[in-house]
């Protein structure tokens, strides 16, 4: 049974930001890494599908995109449930009485459809054991990280990101919940060569939807008309998404998520981190990305 969400239990439900652990050099959730062994054990079934991100990537956006996929583009039953419900997030370990990703998982009847923010080194083997499909969502550096730090901000499932200049070297340093922005890119890409991972850019999302749809659609083997296309189209642009309860967070409670302090739908753009960097930042962002970055294929878009 999921946990009512309505309840005056969840809506006065008071969140402590986590203190941070590490599994195998990445910095996680403490919670996270003492639920490592069941995590690392998990059994994926070879019809489950998992969609994989760094965080702010855009992982939302694709998870609606995905349920529409499936749903062939009945709006209703996406508003079945908040997005978090839907999709269970893997790694998730709240505090109780909420369902943890492992429980809602196990709840549920394959083909699931499940959410992770694992570097590759970390995804339980069980998904390549049963040859399970992937759709990774890659967001440029810099967007990443305006929109992480906005996000920590207002969130109290992470812990406080302190002052922009601290949280910019640290994004560098690859210290921040989940590791490394560099080592998650990197490492999706190889894999794709390995298993059947779908790479996704956000900002080629942002300049075809529709085109990536079609692209995500054909790697579910989902051939939809034309019609159903163009209402997922609709239905997930950012304004609709913005407004959507079932896909803007809003559905949790205000001592969780603070959208007064920063909505989880903010922006949605490509480029806001000029309204962010300083010009030095940006210089030493730019070097360090070019050590990080040069001779791995990988070729991101900062501006549209
Ligand atoms: P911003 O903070 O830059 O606005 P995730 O879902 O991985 O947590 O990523 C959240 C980011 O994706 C946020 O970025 C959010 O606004 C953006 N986003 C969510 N849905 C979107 C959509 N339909 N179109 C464009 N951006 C979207």
């Amino acid at each position: 049974m999921a946990f009512e969400k309505n309840s005056a239990l969840f809506q006065s439900f008071v969140m402590q930001r986590p203190q941070m652990g590490q599994v195998l050099g990445v910095p996680l959730d403490q919670n996270i890494c003492d639920a490592w062994n069941d995590i690392w054990n998990f059994r994926a079934h070879p019809e489950d599908v998992l969609l994989a991100s760094y965080p702010k990537a855009g992982i939302t956006w694709m998870q609606e995109v995905v349920d529409m996929i499936y749903q062939e583009g009945d709006t209703n039953k996406c508003l079945r449930a908040p997005t978090y419900d839907r999709h269970p997030f893997l790694e998730a370990v709240p505090p109780k009485p909420v369902p943890s990703g492992l429980q809602l998982a196990e709840e549920m009847e394959p083909p699931r459809v499940l959410k992770t923010h694992l570097p590759i080194q970390l995804i339980p083997p069980s998904f390549w054991k049963q040859n399970c499909k992937v759709i990774y969502v890659a967001r440029n550096a810099k967007d990443s990280l305006v929109s992480y730090f906005h996000f920590q901000r207002m969130t109290k499932g992470l812990p406080d990101p302190g002052t922009w200049d601290d949280y910019f070297m640290a994004f560098l340093s690859g210290t921040l919940p989940w590791g490394s922005w560099f080592d998650h890119v990197n490492g999706w890409w190889k894999a794709k060569d390995k298993h059947r991972v779908l790479y996704v850019f956000y900002e080629d999302m942002k300049k075809d939807l529709r085109l990536e749809i079609q692209r995500v659609e054909s790697f579910l083997d989902k051939d939809l008309p034309e019609e159903v296309l163009e209402k997922i189209c609709q239905h997930t642009t950012f304004q609709a998404m913005k407004e959507n309860p079932m896909a803007n967070y809003t559905t949790m409670p205000t001592t969780v998520m603070d959208q007064s302090v920063s909505p989880f739908m903010r922006k949605g753009i490509v480029g806001d981190w000029k309204n962010h960097f300083l010009v030095a930042q940006n210089e030493l962002f730019d070097w360090e990305y070019k050590r990080r970055m040069d001779g791995t294929g990988l070729d991101f878009c900062t501006q549209i």
